[in-house]
C-alpha cells in the first residue's frame, strides 16, 4: 500500500507544494484538472461575470477530466487545493465522488491568500465516503505539511 498526493492548483502555489511533498515522501503525484482548464481570466474573482464567479453563485458542477489509474492501491491521500471561496473549489468536489474512499486515511491540504481553510473539511468528509479519517491543514509551505506528518 502506498501514499497518493493529488492537487488541484490553479495558479501554481499548491502545485509546487504537492511536488515538493510528493517527492520527499516518495509517493505518487497526480494533477487535478478540469475538463475544461482554467485561464487566467476565468479566475478573476474581482470580475463579478468570470467563470470561477459564475461557478460558484450557481454551484455549477465542475466536472474532473480523467480518473486516477489504481486509485484502489492507495491506502492514504493527501488532497491539495487553493481554498476558493473559503471552501474547496468545485473541481475537487467532482474528483471525490469520480473516486472510491473506501477504507482510506484522507489528508486534506490546502494554500490561501490569507484566510483560514473555511469549511472544506467538513464539506470533503460528506463526499469522501467511508475513509477511515479526514485531517485537513492549511500550508504556506511544504514544511508545514512534513511537521504536520513528522516527516
Ligand atoms: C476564485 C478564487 C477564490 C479565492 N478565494 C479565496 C478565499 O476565500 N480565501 C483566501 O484566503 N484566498 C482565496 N483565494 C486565493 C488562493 O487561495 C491563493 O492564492 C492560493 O494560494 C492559490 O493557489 P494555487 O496557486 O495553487 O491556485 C482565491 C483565489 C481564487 C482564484
Amino acid at each position: 500500500m502506498s501514499a497518493l498526493v493529488a492537487y488541484f492548483s490553479a495558479e501554481g502555489n499548491t502545485k509546487k507544494i504537492a511536488e515538493e511533498f510528493a517527492k520527499d515522501i516518495g509517493a505518487d503525484i497526480y494533477e487535478i484538472v478540469p475538463e475544461i482548464p482554467y485561464s487566467m481570466a476565468d479566475i478573476n474573482w474581482k470580475n463579478p461575470l468570470s467563470r470561477c464567479n459564475k461557478e460558484w453563485i450557481t454551484k455549477k458542477e465542475v466536472p474532473v477530466s480523467g480518473i486516477v489509474e489504481g486509485f484502489n492501491d492507495y491506502d492514504t491521500v493527501y488532497l491539495g487545493f487553493p481554498v476558493w471561496y473559503n471552501c474547496q473549489p468545485l473541481v475537487i468536489d467532482s474528483f471525490c465522488k469520480k473516486h472510491d474512499f473506501r477504507g482510506k486515511k484522507v489528508h486534506v491540504f490546502a494554500t490561501a491568500g490569507g484566510s483560514t481553510i473555511g469549511s472544506s473539511e467538513k464539506k470533503i468528509k460528506s463526499l469522501v465516503k467511508g475513509a477511515i479519517s479526514v485531517d485537513s491543514i492549511l500550508v504556506r509551505s511544504v514544511s508545514d505539511l512534513k511537521n504536520r506528518y513528522s516527516i
